[in-house]
């Protein structure tokens, strides 16, 4: 029987567990997505990095596993998130290895690729000195940045006393890393207005245009069962100082208004800054889970920024998606698993009706123009000039998706092309 629920589209593995997206980079033509991954179960456990490939962001292919656990090793008890760096063409993958079952304790591992496909990799050397948190800071997910001329590396990280912070490294050498103090912490004006947390996790840092770009995913230590508060943007200057740079923020923002996204992950190419996120299961859904699957990589999204603000939006690349018209019915129902709502509406809603009517998705404002994605039990929701919400909903038998929208929004099938197709 095919799961209604399942993203097909999202290039996801059939079964198991993925959280985060991992190492992204391009190679060879390439676009190469790695994520937290358990095949086994899905739950979090002994976490492996998986891997998909696309040429063209819309036909996903499943690679080898890239990373796993190794017993007596520093990353025995899971290779958890890292990012990709490219040298002389070749990709390194730094990550954080967690060594002892339940210690917490993490360190950054390096890995290199076997093979010009990446499709294996071999880990190179032991954790790198000067990466473990000191100090009872708890500190994993390392990023990487070049800033007048030196290479640095970001971690997130929270203190004993569970204040978060992003730890900041100078790496030019990069088998020995020399900590710098904070890249920006709590105390910061801009940063004070953050809801309070004890990790930031995940940190991105980048540079668009003239500024720079914080990500910071919120770990609460009192936040129910997955401890999650959302991912913030912030836009600013990066000034040197004699303790080395200092990241000063001048705007923040909501990265996704939805409450099942987290720990995204930017991939810089070029000029293009390429997003994805973690869409998780909301807290007590086990539709997917009872079906052998949780969590799903959100579709591609191009980063810009518009008047101090950050705004995400559909990767251009999945226009190749839109197939045929959906016939919307006389009581606005789509027949369809995966489907795109585009236009300009003032009222919408979006309903998934079965054992209950409340709508998926509502907008009633001024005239404004929208894109929704759906696919599955995934829905991505951007309307121009406010952040993306990402929303997960179920589709079942007996449950059928219904658009009140006016005249407002086309509805068309969103499938993979064929081959020689557009
Ligand atoms: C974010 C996170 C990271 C960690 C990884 C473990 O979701 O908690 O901080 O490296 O997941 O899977």
């Amino acid at each position: 029987m095919t799961d209604s629920a399942f993203p097909a589209l999202h290039g996801r593995p059939a079964q198991g567990w993925v959280n985060d997206p991992n190492g992204l980079v391009v190679h060879d033509g390439r676009y190469h997505v790695f994520f937290q991954y358990n095949p086994d179960a899905p739950v979090h456990a002994d976490i492996r990095w998986g891997h998909v490939s696309s040429s063209d962001l819309v036909r996903w292919r499943e690679e080898p596993i890239a990373l796993s656990p190794r017993p007596g090793a520093p990353d025995e008890a899971g290779c958890w998130s890292g990012s990709t760096i490219v040298e002389d063409g070749v990709p390194t993958i730094l990550y954080t290895g967690v060594d002892r079952r339940g210690s917490g304790e993490a360190g950054v591992l390096r890995a290199v690729p076997r093979d010009a496909g990446l499709q294996e990799w071999t880990v190179d050397g032991g954790t790198i000195p000067g990466t473990a948190g000191a100090g009872g800071l708890e500190v994993r997910d390392p990023y990487l940045f070049h800033f007048g001329g030196h290479r640095y590396a970001v971690q997130g990280a929270g203190t004993a006393g569970g204040e978060p912070l992003v730890a900041l490294y100078t790496c030019d050498d990069l088998d020995r890393w020399r900590p710098l103090g904070a890249l920006l912490d709590a105390a910061d004006p801009v940063a004070a207005q953050l809801p309070p947390v004890q990790i930031w996790e995940c940190p991105n840092f980048f540079p668009i245009g003239d500024c720079w770009v914080l990500l910071l995913s919120l770990w609460r230590a009192d936040g129910g069962p997955l401890g999650r508060g959302g991912v913030v943007w912030l836009i600013g200057d990066l000034e040197q100082t004699p303790d080395g740079p200092r990241f000063r923020p001048q705007s923040s923002g909501v990265l996704d208004g939805g409450d099942v996204f987290y720990a995204p992950q930017v991939l810089q190419h070029g000029e293009r800054r390429l997003l994805w996120g973690w869409l998780r299961e909301p807290v007590g859904e086990t539709r997917a889970v009872d079906a052998g699957w949780s969590g799903v990589l959100t579709f591609p999204r191009e980063l810009s920024l518009d008047d101090g603000e950050l705004r995400s939006a559909p990767a251009g690349e999945l226009t190749a998606l839109r197939a045929d018209p959906v016939r919307i019915g006389a009581d606005g129902s789509i027949e369809a698993q995966a489907y795109e709502l585009s236009g300009t509406a003032s009222e919408i809603r979006l309903v998934l009706a079965g054992d209950a009517a409340e709508p998926v998705y509502a907008y009633d404002g001024p005239p404004r123009e929208h894109r929704i994605l759906v696919d599955g039990s995934v829905v991505e929701v951007f309307a121009a000039g406010a952040a993306p919400v990402s929303i997960r909903t179920y589709p079942a038998r007996g449950r059928k998706w219904r658009l009140d929208a006016g005249e407002g929004l086309h509805a068309r099938v969103l499938a993979l092309p064929t081959e020689n197709g557009k």
